[in-house]
């Protein structure tokens, strides 16, 4: 029998942004490339259909680019023009529908973004580097200026501002799964030297580029941001991830979600939430009440749910390959409590949704009727 209270004070319990926007409960959907775009990423009624039909306290969107280069994967959708404007406010309209609130989330996917789907523009990271595409090829990302970074700089607060005249209520950039953002972070790809302002050799030097994203955000809108980062990497300790969450809070940001850079694993092998041994880490170096934490990865029952909101005080949780499969889940949960029972997340974790995405649209290929 499930402890109805206690769902109640975890996962239903309400929070308030700091824009005074109220989140009705504490999941968050997370972003999710669907790959329904019109070729030319701007929203038709295809992706307006999917978003029409999920529910969370807050619906994060897939990853929307906001510069020609910086696209990784085919039908990505497109925030880089003034002609994106319409399809973007459909998409926050459709996500309102079902009384969720609606985050854009950003990204420019520095040296991974795909030259084949720019138009032939390179992809630009920090540094020059060779860099393993998820498909099994290579690209040769070229480094950066210090004027091209600002450029990517301002372009996140353009697409904040046409994701916020569009009608969406909070910003989420992406900082994670070795992004652009993430790539100034992690000296892995960020060799610039010593004397640049964006080196990879300080802290100062590696946290600039995310902490300058969210001032030029925050000072082109208000609107709540937040920030996805990974919880570690070869060269990148859970502590110094601890730090950037501490100077994101500093700079603004209200809220870091926790992921990884392997974001998709199988919860049955890794765990449900399989980063969250590392998040606590994060949040005890960055310090009390420095910014809030969300955590993302195999959440997949409410007993979990209740425990990480609960016990471990997260204060929200996203959930993403469950609410491929059941965009309603928060509904079917709210049946179910009323009936004293709570079952778990039907996704097997088989990520064959992703690879329906590179050749046609993302799907849950075990339950089709999703
Ligand atoms: C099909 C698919 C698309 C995804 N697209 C994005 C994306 O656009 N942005 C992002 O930050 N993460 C993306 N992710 C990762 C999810 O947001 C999430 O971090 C990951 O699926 C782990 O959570 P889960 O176990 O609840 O699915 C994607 C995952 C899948 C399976």
């Amino acid at each position: 029998m499930v402890d109805l209270e206690m769902w109640k004070q975890t996962a239903l319990r309400d929070l308030e942004l700091p824009n005074g926007v109220v989140m009705s409960n504490r999941i968050m959907r997370a972003a999710t490339w669907m790959s329904q775009t019109e070729e030319d990423g701007s929203c038709g009624d295809r992706i307006i259909e999917t978003y029409r039909k999920i529910k969370a306290g807050i619906v994060v969107t897939g990853f929307q680019f906001v510069l020609p280069e910086g696209q990784q994967l085919p039908r990505m959708i497109s925030n880089t023009r003034h002609e994106d404007a319409k399809g973007l406010k459909r998409l926050a309209d459709a996500i309102h529908e079902s009384g969720s609130l609606a985050c854009a989330q950003l990204v420019h996917c520095g040296a991974q973004s795909n030259p084949f789907l720019s138009g032939g523009l390179s992809a630009y990271g920090p540094s020059s580097k060779d860099v393993p595409t998820q498909t099994g090829g290579v690209t040769q990302a070229k480094g950066m200026t210090i004027e091209h970074v600002e450029k990517v700089t301002k372009a996140y607060a353009d697409a904040a501002r046409r994701a916020f005249e569009a009608g969406f209520d909070v910003i989420e950039l992406h900082g994670a799964h070795q992004y652009g953002l993430w790539q100034f972070f992690d000296p892995t790809f960020n060799e610039r030297p010593p004397d640049d302002p964006y080196t990879g050799s300080t802290m100062d030097g590696r946290t600039k580029a995310p902490v300058d994203a969210v001032v030029a955000v925050r000072e082109e809108v208000d609107i709540p941001v937040q920030v996805k980062v990974d919880a570690k990497s070869p060269k990148v300790t859970p502590e110094e991830v601890g730090e950037l969450a501490k100077r994101l809070g500093k700079a603004g940001a209200w809220c870091v979600i926790i992921s990884g850079p392997n974001a998709v694993q199988s919860p049955q092998k890794a765990g449900e939430g399989y980063f969250r041994e590392d998040a606590l880490k994060i949040r005890e170096a960055a310090g009390k009440g420095s910014i809030r934490f969300g955590l993302v990865g195999g959440i997949r029952s409410p007993d979990t749910i209740m425990k990480l909101l609960g016990e471990d005080k997260f204060d929200i949780l996203q959930l993403g390959r469950p609410l491929i499969t059941e965009p309603w889940l928060l509904d079917r949960w709210a049946e179910e409590a009323g009936k004293g029972e709570l079952t778990k997340s039907r996704c097997i974790s088989c990520n064959k949704c992703f690879r329906e995405g590179i050749s046609g649209a993302v799907r849950c290929i075990q339950f089709p009727a999703c």
